[in-house]
């Protein structure tokens, strides 16, 4: 009997979050009926109690897990010392992790943009590209998705996202994702920017094949364009950060674009790409 009270009483903890947040949420993202309270390394608690193992991790955020000790500490620490610091003065912290940043991309990046999501992260990316272009067109892929905000839905394709919030920003194109022919027809000398995930998320799970980026790359180095590869979910859950490096590092042989040839290697770090 007490033992069902328990589980009375915990049930209602868990309806009376998910009850209040519903009251008051604007609704924009489907919710699984789960008011999560607690977290350890790759388990979490909901508020019943009840343990489950974490296969979402924040959606990338959390990759060291619920609680880790280092982090509690590094947050602890430099939430006692200085809560926050805009961009409008220099920072210790900031100028570490910007050193770090530099450290593992690929030579030649050496500055990055510190943002809050990944849809900013595009927001900023369009307009680094106009910016630098004085170009305003965009390419982007069948099935990409790149967040929520006008320029980043711009670029995203899936219909079922863009149709409420139409007419968006003016200069967005899609084209096949994996077709380098598309691509080459797409690319011209309006194109500010060519955007695309290495693993197409959100559209299912589509990994480029081996010799298309490097293959875009090419293009737009060639035209004048930039190249954007925002890191995903899949990406960071995997670790694998230095998969695109790899994938962006390799160069074709040759710059002969009247037709081109794709020779798929098992390993992403082993692309080549051939023109013919
Ligand atoms: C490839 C890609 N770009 C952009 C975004 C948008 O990121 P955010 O939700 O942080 O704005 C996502 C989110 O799922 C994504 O998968």
């Amino acid at each position: 009997m007490k033992a069902m009270q328990r589980e009375f009483a915990s049930q209602s903890a868990q309806a009376g979050i998910i009850e209040q947040e519903s009251a008051h949420t604007s609704g924009v993202y489907p919710k699984r009926p789960l008011a999560l309270v607690r977290g350890a390394g790759a388990r979490v608690w909901d508020a019943d109690g009840r343990e489950y193992i974490d296969c979402v991790g924040g959606q990338g955020a959390a990759n060291l897990g619920h609680a880790h000790p280092a982090v509690v500490r590094a947050v602890s620490e430099q939430a006692r010392r200085l809560i926050s610091c805009p961009e409008i003065f220099h920072n210790d912290q900031r100028a570490r992790l910007l050193d770090r940043l530099a450290a593992v991309a690929p030579p030649g990046l050496e500055r990055a943009f510190l943002c809050n999501s990944g849809a900013e992260a595009v927001e900023a990316a369009i307009k680094f590209a106009r910016l630098s272009t004085g170009r305003s067109q965009v390419i982007a892929a069948i099935r990409g998705f790149h967040g929520r905000t006008m320029g980043a839905l711009s670029a995203t394709w899936a219909p079922a996202y863009r149709e409420p919030f139409e007419p968006l920003v003016p200069g967005f194109r899609h084209v096949p994702y994996n077709d380098l022919d598309a691509m080459h027809e797409a690319i011209n000398t309006e194109t500010a920017a060519v955007i695309l995930e290495v693993v197409q998320g959100e559209g299912g799970v589509h990994p480029a094949v081996p010799g298309y980026l490097p293959g875009v790359q090419l293009m737009c180095e060639e035209r004048g364009a930039r190249l954007f590869v925002p890191p995903n979910e899949f990406l960071v859950d995997n670790g694998a950060m230095i998969a695109w490096q790899g994938v962006l590092q390799k160069k074709a042989a040759t710059k002969n674009y009247s037709a081109l040839t794709i020779r798929p290697y098992e390993r992403t770090d082993d692309v080549e790409v051939f023109w013919r």
